[in-house]
């Protein structure tokens, strides 16, 4: 985190929190902090991949308060709930497709209108892509074996020059190799697929053999 980060996300003892947009509300059992008479949330590094790669000292950190964001993967809205803390003015369309942790994503929605849940299979974009228009930012966390495929076939849905943001968990790939050969290998497949690679960060020791790609959206 450093001047360029979004209004919004705070850095207290060198950790992560966000203004919470529904102050008294925890959404996850994460401690709320009161700074200045504004309540801040603590976003978890165990608890979420974006915030783990934020205290791995990852900058590439295109999240602002106008933000659209495509998020695959949502669950019930850990990470969501934070990226919905800074885009007031902006939407994070959320797409999950297993039912329990949707319903409970639902429960979320009603407090925190600039969410969009969406239940269904992040295969099938064309199922929700009338819904989704052009993001800005496409942030996958699916735990697939076919995760880059996915996030490759969602990109029809980025900005060109938009940021993508794989979280990859080289187990769902494979989990006899070497996770720093499988990360390779997979920001070599997004760069043969008209992404420029602007970072790839292993998160541990937050998310053991979990690393984040951030790409450029350039053709
Ligand atoms: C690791 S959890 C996501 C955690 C969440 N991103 C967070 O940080 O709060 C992975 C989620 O992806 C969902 N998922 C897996 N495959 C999917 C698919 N093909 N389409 C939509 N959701 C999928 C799972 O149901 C699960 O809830």
């Amino acid at each position: 985190m450093d001047e360029a980060s979004p209004q919004g996300l705070k850095s207290i003892d060198k950790q992560p929190y966000t203004l919470n947009m529904n102050p008294g509300v925890s959404v996850y059992g994460e401690a709320l902090k009161k700074i200045s008479g504004s309540e801040y949330r603590y976003w978890d590094p165990s608890r979420s991949k974006l915030a783990a790669y934020l205290r791995k000292k990852g900058k590439e950190f295109s999240y602002h308060e106008n933000s659209s964001i495509l998020y695959l993967g949502a669950a019930s809205g850990t990470t969501v709930s934070h990226l919905s803390d800074l885009l007031v003015n902006g939407r994070v369309f959320a797409v999950e497709f297993s039912r329990i942790p949707f319903t409970k994503l639902l429960g979320l929605c009603e407090t925190r209108k600039n969410i969009m849940p969406i239940q269904g299979d992040a295969n099938d974009p064309d199922a929700y892509s009338f819904m989704v228009g052009q993001a800005d930012i496409l942030y996958e966390d699916v735990s697939q074996k076919n995760q880059v495929e996915i996030f490759i076939k969602n990109s029809i849905m980025l900005k060109k020059g938009g940021k993508g943001f794989l979280a990859v968990k080289a187990r769902c790939i494979d989990v006899s190799r070497d996770p720093k050969k499988i990360f390779s290998d997979c920001a070599k497949e997004l760069e043969a697929s008209g992404f420029e690679i602007q970072d790839n960060r292993d998160l541990g020791p937050f998310e053991k053999d979990h690393a984040m790609i951030v790409v450029k959206k350039i053709v």
